[in-house]
């Protein structure tokens, strides 16, 4: 399965991966998915939030279990997010009809669209839409940094925009939904566990920043007759930094659009996008408060006009207990890794479909240890042996949900 997916949307020039929503990288993940649907013998089927099905059983029984995650990726993001989830469900799969495993309960595999929001700016467009937690006047809004709106994107990649909207028949189908994922931090690689289960996921949103200035020459405006909004976009950069200190949250600027864009034009426009998390929602209010504070503050002394404006949010997310204990449950029964411990608790600032899922359905995540932390990078890893340990780890998982 690795070997099919690699080539896909991979930049030769960094070794990332640039999977965006709609595009054609996108259709061949899609692609890559229902041909291993196929190859099972599973039912594949597309929701009409572009969601990917792959069923076996009669969905309409309903109280399935689910598991699966995301092909997309972040502008050179890493192989592992997303498509291991995917990858290792496939296998789980198939380590379940190599355990002759009896399925009492209908089960599916999923790929959800637009995870990671790399193109409209929203992430898990795919599962918020299914859940009824972005509207459809909202989502048509979205447009990419070309300017091309959601709805012309689906549409160019065949899809009907019109069908999108809130899918509650067939999120009530789901009786559980597991999500495993790289570990996108080293709590697992510190205490030496190849796999973890998750306990809560931070609450987090993305801010967009608009400083408006006065563009005008490089070479002739004096110092003292500028207005440039770069200035202040960097000293709020800045700002975000010694904020999120304080706080004991996160805060990161990683987007930036500037015009008119000239190397030799005093820009008119910055517009920088801001990611803050934090552990619990108060100090996350305090931390983005505290650097809008900072921002209108460098703004008002430089004659630079500001716009602040919440672009998402999700908020934090403690998963559900009882499946989680089962899962613990079924984990530590079997000790699969030898390490005579009990399998690890942890929480995650990262977002996922099953944090979306999970006001709707009863949702849970495995991880799987990442070496070095590193997410969201083409230095994303995690080794063979651990990916084999999640896939057995989902496999039991599975087994104990939805087989006799
Ligand atoms: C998704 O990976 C996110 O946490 O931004
Ligand atoms: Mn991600
Ligand atoms: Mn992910």
């Amino acid at each position: 399965m690795w070997r099919s997916l690699r080539p896909i949307g991979r930049s030769g020039a960094s070794g990332g991966y640039r999977r965006y929503a709609w595009t054609g990288a996108d259709a061949e993940c899609r692609l890559w998915f229902q041909a291993q649907a196929e190859a099972r013998g599973l039912d594949h089927e597309v929701d009409r939030n572009g969601n990917q099905w792959a069923w076996l059983g009669d969905p309409l029984r309903g109280d399935a279990v689910v598991t699966g995650s995301h092909l997309d990726s972040v502008p050179d993001g890493g192989a592992f997010d997303g498509p291991l989830g995917v990858v290792s469900s496939f296998a789980a799969l198939d380590e379940l009809r190599r355990r002759g495993a009896v399925f009492t309960r209908p089960f599916a595999i999923t790929n959800f669209g637009d995870e990671e929001g790399a193109r409209f700016g929203l992430a898990c467009v795919g599962s918020r839409l299914a859940a009824g937690q972005l509207t459809v006047e909202h989502a048509h809004r979205l447009r990419d940094g070309e300017g091309v709106s959601l709805p012309q994107a689906m549409e160019a990649a065949g899809y009907d925009p019109d069908a999108i909207g809130p899918d509650p028949e067939r999120l009530a189908r789901i009786g559980a939904f597991v999500e495993l994922h790289v570990e996108q931090g080293r709590a697992l690689d510190i205490g030496g566990d190849p796999v973890g289960v998750a306990s809560a996921i931070w609450p987090h949103g993305r801010w967009r920043f608009d400083f408006r200035g006065e563009a005008n020459h490089a070479g002739t405006t004096r110092l003292a007759d500028r207005r440039d909004p770069m200035l202040t976009y960097a000293e709020t950069v800045l700002a975000a930094r010694r904020e999120a200190e304080l706080a004991g949250g996160l805060a990161t600027f990683g987007k930036i659009a500037v015009e008119p864009n000239g190397v030799n034009a005093i820009p008119s426009l910055v517009r920088g996008w801001l990611d803050s998390r934090a552990a619990d929602q108060d100090t996350l209010d305090t931390l983005v408060g505290a650097v809008e504070r900072a921002a209108r503050e460098h703004a008002e002394k430089a004659g630079i006009a500001l716009d602040v404006v919440r672009e998402s949010f999700t908020p934090v997310v403690e998963f559900r207990h009882a499946l989680r204990d089962e899962i613990r449950r079924v984990l530590d029964a079997g000790d699969p890794h030898g390490t005579g411990r009990p399998v690890p608790v942890l929480g995650t600032g990262a977002g996922h479909d099953a944090g979306i899922l999970s006001a709707s359905v009863p949702t849970a995540m495995l991880f799987v240890r990442n070496p070095t932390g590193v997410s969201h990078s083409p230095a994303e890893h995690a080794t063979e042996d651990d990916c084999v340990a999640g896939v057995l780890a989902l496999a039991d998982v599975l087994e104990g949900l939805a087989c006799s």
